[in-house]
């Protein structure tokens, strides 16, 4: 199957493209990204670097024919472009939202109409939103509120173009808390997540099961619309036990 990561330079989108390369269910790995998509460390032995194309966008509303044709015949797309809400307060709002929002839909867009050999299946999109984001707008919250409920906006309006796409989009909304890379953590940053975490009551993940859970919804079918913490710590540990069985 043909994976593409949108925000593949990321913290995240590092993971899943390291995990991608070890999957042999994927053949081919599209990175896009305003930079180069370096082949991650640590690969696994049965990891194959070949399989990732890099792909640099100039422009995310207005995609390249180059672009395009790197879109053509995909089977998945991960989406974890997103400006986080520690960058989004030294950044201009109306920029934020456009990353986060028109860039996604336009991307969406981009994604329903590429040629694909087998039209019959819907094309899955696995967003990457956050644990807060809000769909109602009546509830936004005292703390980055415009952010959580722009964010929140962005999952309704994913679920609404799939909805409307006549099949030819099946998406999936994932809502991670704090991400932790278990691996390179940092102490202090540690100590400092599990206090905000506990105060905020948005639980910690990890950085393998977040990838892992998305993976296996690109890969494996959409389980449900919306995944939680909980369903990323499942999905994640049961992926760990499948690898050492
Ligand atoms: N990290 C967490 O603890 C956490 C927790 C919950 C939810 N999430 C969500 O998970 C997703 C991925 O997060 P992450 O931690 O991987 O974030 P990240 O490291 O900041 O990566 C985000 C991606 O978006 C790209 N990007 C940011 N601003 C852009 C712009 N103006 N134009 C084009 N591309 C831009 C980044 O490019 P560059 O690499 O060039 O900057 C990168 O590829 C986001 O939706 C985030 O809200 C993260």
């Amino acid at each position: 199957m043909k994976l593409v990561v949108v925000g593949s330079s990321g913290f995240v989108g590092k993971e899943v493209v390291r995990q991608a390369l070890a999957s042999p269910a994927i053949t081919s790995v599209v990175g896009l990204s305003r930079r180069e998509t370096p082949v991650p460390e640590s690969l696994k032995g049965s990891s194959d670097a070949d399989k990732l194309t890099s792909v640099v966008v100039d422009d995310f509303l207005n995609y390249s024919d180059t672009v395009k044709q790197h879109l053509a015949d995909a089977d998945a797309c991960i989406w974890l472009m997103a400006v986080t809400p520690n960058k989004s307060a030294s950044m201009p709002w109306e920029e934020v939202r456009k990353v986060c929002l028109d860039y996604t839909i336009y991307g969406l867009e981009e994604l329903s109409k590429a040629p694909r050999n087998d039209r019959s299946k819907p094309l899955r999109f696995v967003y990457v939103s956050g644990a807060n984001a809000e769909r109602d707008p009546t509830k936004k919250p005292w703390l980055l509120g415009e952010y959580i409920i722009m964010r929140g906006e962005v999952e309704a309006r994913v679920l609404d173009f799939a909805k409307t796409s006549n099949n030819a989009i099946e998406a999936c909304i994932v809502k991670p808390g704090f991400i932790r890379d278990a691996e390179h953590g940092n102490f202090l940053l540690n100590a400092f997540q599990n206090v905000l975490s506990s105060v905020i009551r948005i639980p910690v993940v990890y950085l393998h099961d977040v990838a892992a859970t998305l993976l296996a919804q690109a890969l494996e079918g959409i389980e449900k619309e919306t995944l939680e913490c909980a369903d990323i710590d499942r999905i994640g540990s049961s992926k760990k036990q499948a690898i050492e069985k």
